[in-house]
């Protein structure tokens, strides 16, 4: 990996984007890593969980990479919002192992985009969200008009798309846009914390509850229905017989994914 750095911590992968220099921007390097990277969160049994951060005390990600943009025309720009989308952020969305963003500094456009992509964000108090494409004569590509508007409601996402401001973890606190601020040096221990908590339940049950949530935003589905199917399918596994005869034994189970 070019642009990624990889740690394990028990069962939880951490991506942390390493382009410190550049604020973590997303060029086509990173975005094509991400989404080897979220291949292998998908192909492998020992990764439970995935946290994503950004290298450098600055950025978690300052957005797509500016300098790639003068070579792209109405195609190009087309085809750059697609192939991300596609391959990296439905991806991480999509994933049935829960991916944190733990937000480090900046995070805009596109990082804003890649945090919103995440199951739920933890930030640093120094991070600071926006989406600042209008100063650059754009809109998000990466699935931010949509994301922002799902998360924190049509009108503050609208003067955020359209002023480009932004605002401070705080703020996004009470947006609802992350889930806890924390002072920046407890950042990486809070995910590793609720990412562990989270190691320890039933996979299968994990990778149900994140299908059914994002049912709520997929127009081709009934989010009731596809809670209803998951609820049953799990009765058919041996992780829910053990959950219940755990309890029933008054000890903790023992989970093994299937
Ligand atoms: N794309 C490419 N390079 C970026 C970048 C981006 N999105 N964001 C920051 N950088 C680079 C800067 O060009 C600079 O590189 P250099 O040292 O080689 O000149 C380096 O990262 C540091 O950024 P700098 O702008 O000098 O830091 P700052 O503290 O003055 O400002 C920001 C920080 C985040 C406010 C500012 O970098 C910024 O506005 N970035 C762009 C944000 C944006 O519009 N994102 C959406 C893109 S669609």
């Amino acid at each position: 990996m070019q642009t990624l750095s990889l740690s394990f911590h028990n069962h939880t992968l951490v991506i942390t984007i390493n382009r410190p220099d550049k604020l973590n921007a997303l060029n086509k390097k990173v975005i094509e890593e991400l989404s080897s990277v979220m291949d292998d969160v998908y192909n492998n049994t020992e990764i439970k969980s995935v946290i994503i951060t950004g290298s450098g005390p600055r950025a978690f990600v300052a957005g797509a990479d500016i300098s790639e943009f003068a070579a792209l025309d109405a195609n190009g720009g087309k085809a750059m919002a697609e192939k991300g989308q596609m391959q990296v952020f439905n991806k991480i969305e999509h994933c049935v192992k829960p991916v944190i963003a733990a937000v480090n500094g900046f995070a805009l456009g596109g990082g804003c985009e890649l945090a919103m992509a995440c199951h739920f964000r933890i930030a640093g108090n120094n991070a600071q969200f926006g989406q600042p494409e209008v100063n650059l004569g754009l809109i998000p590509g990466y699935g931010g008009t949509q994301r922002l508007t799902l998360l924190i409601g049509k009108g503050r996402a609208m003067e955020l798309l359209m002023t480009g401001s932004m605002i401070d973890a705080p703020t996004a606190l009470q947006y609802g846009l992350v889930n806890y601020v924390v002072p920046p040096e407890e950042l990486m221990n809070k995910a590793l914390s609720v990412a562990e908590l989270i190691n320890t339940k039933a996979p299968l049950a994990i990778a149900g509850c994140i299908k059914a949530a994002n049912a709520v935003f997929d127009e081709s589905k009934n989010g009731y229905e596809t809670e209803i199917n998951i609820f049953g399918e799990l009765f058919d596994t041996a992780d829910a017989k053990e959950g219940a005869a755990a309890f029933l034994e008054k000890r903790q189970p023992v989970f093994k994914g299937f």
